[in-house]
């Protein structure tokens, strides 16, 4: 597959970083991501996981070598329920302890939740050090590796604690997604099917096409392009709005980013974030969020229909009918997306439409009636 580049600039503020997609790319790391850093870097710190280390770590540690460059690697734990400040403060001591300088880089080798971690540690440490992220996921490629947004979760719910800090440059292998396991393609497809809706039109069709696809590649040029055009939206969005202005309420705002997450944040926090793979909550919560935009008037039953037949040919879903609805409706009461005391809701008013509802806009029979209806406990 040839190797492309894009170019994402962020409109108000200096960065301005390229985001390179293609197959076998993680062994030219050096020549892609570090050699254009100014000022050099002479020492690289790639945080990764057991599991993606033991597959992919050896390749990138080879590439800084022989670019020249001092390479440690510092694994952290492997899932959602690591990404907590007990692990963003494992990495900040590594850092410390081979003296990373604040020339020196950080490399995020994994899925999001290593992306978002290492990005965290990255923006704090020395105030903030060059930072590169190899997402080796289709959810963290698609999604969490572009536009800047870092962070852990707290006990009081998800990304709570973060920073918005853009990444130098992003190196997208789509040769590692022949290790991925098939749950974890499902969850980011399922982000694609959000990130689909919300822009409608080119992406949805591509999509949509892309999922009905029985010959479907998920290492092939196919893919590529799939994660080209799904970047493209996304950066398009980041570089409108990078911080996600609170006053901001169009259909271009960083918010619409967040279409199907209350819901899905709600699932994972209920679940202690061991039972659902991010993605496959997302999946959940667009399902959710799309009926009950349909039960608020808003979206018609054909595309209501249209937008559920592609979740499900992302992937099957795990089961949510044994989880305590009053479990999932505490957590909409302090939430990310909360303007003051109020939660503001991602709907649709049609596939592409996005639109903002504050939460006392909806009625309470609404939220229960849509759970039953993608498969919950009323
Ligand atoms: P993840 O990071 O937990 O990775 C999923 C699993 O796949 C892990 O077990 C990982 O070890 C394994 N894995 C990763 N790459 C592999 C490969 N190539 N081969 C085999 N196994 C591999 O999950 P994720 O879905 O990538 O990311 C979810 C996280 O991303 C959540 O914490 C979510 O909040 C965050 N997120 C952040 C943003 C953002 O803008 N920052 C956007 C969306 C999601
Ligand atoms: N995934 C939501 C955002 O990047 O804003």
């Amino acid at each position: 597959m040839p190797n492309r580049t894009l170019n994402i600039r962020i409109s108000r503020s200096a960065a301005a970083y390229p985001i390179h997609i293609g197959t076998g790319i993680v062994s030219s790391l050096s020549e892609l991501a570090l050699s254009g850093l100014v000022p050099a870097p002479s020492r690289v710190v790639v945080v990764s996981n057991r599991k993606v280390a033991a597959l992919y770590a050896d390749t990138a540690v080879k590439s800084l070598r022989r670019g020249g460059l001092e390479a440690h690697v510092c694994l952290i734990g492997d899932g959602e329920r690591f990404k907590n400040l007990r692990t963003a403060e494992r990495i900040l001591q590594f850092l410390g302890s081979v003296r990373s300088a604040r020339t020196d880089a950080v490399v995020a080798l994994g899925g999001g939740v290593v992306g978002d971690a290492a990005g965290f540690a990255a923006s704090i440490y020395l105030r903030g050090v060059p930072f590169i992220q190899v997402p080796t996921t289709l959810l963290s490629m698609i999604d969490s590796s572009v536009g800047g947004k870092t962070g852990v979760n707290t006990p009081f719910g998800k990304n709570l604690v973060g920073s918005f800090y853009q990444p130098q440059c992003v190196v997208v292998d789509a040769g590692t997604l022949r290790t991925l396991p098939g749950r974890e393609i499902t969850a980011g497809l399922c982000e694609a099917v959000k990130q689909a809706a919300i822009d409608g039109g080119t992406l949805f069709e591509r999509t949509s096409r892309f999922l009905h696809d029985p010959n479907r590649e998920l290492s092939g040029q196919m893919v590529a392009d799939l994660i080209a055009r799904q970047i493209k939206f996304k950066s398009q969005i980041v570089a409108g709005d990078e911080r996600e202005d609170p006053l901001h309420a169009g259909p271009r705002s960083r918010k619409v980013l967040n279409f199907g997450h209350t819901l899905a944040h709600a699932l994972e926090k209920a679940t202690h974030y061991r039972y659902l793979k991010h993605g496959e909550a997302v999946g959940h919560g667009v399902r959710f969020a799309a009926a009950l935009s349909k039960n608020l008037g808003l979206l018609s039953s054909n595309e209501l229909n249209l937008l559920n037949d592609v979740v499900l040919r992302a992937g099957k879903l795990p089961p949510i009918d044994s989880i305590e609805p009053e479990a999932i409706f505490a957590s909409f009461k302090f939430d990310k997306k909360m303007i003051g005391n109020e939660l503001q809701w991602i709907l649709l008013e049609g596939i592409g439409k996005p639109v903002i509802v504050p939460h006392s806009d909806i009625p309470r029979d609404a939220h229960r009636r849509s759970l039953v209806e993608i498969g919950g406990r009323g």
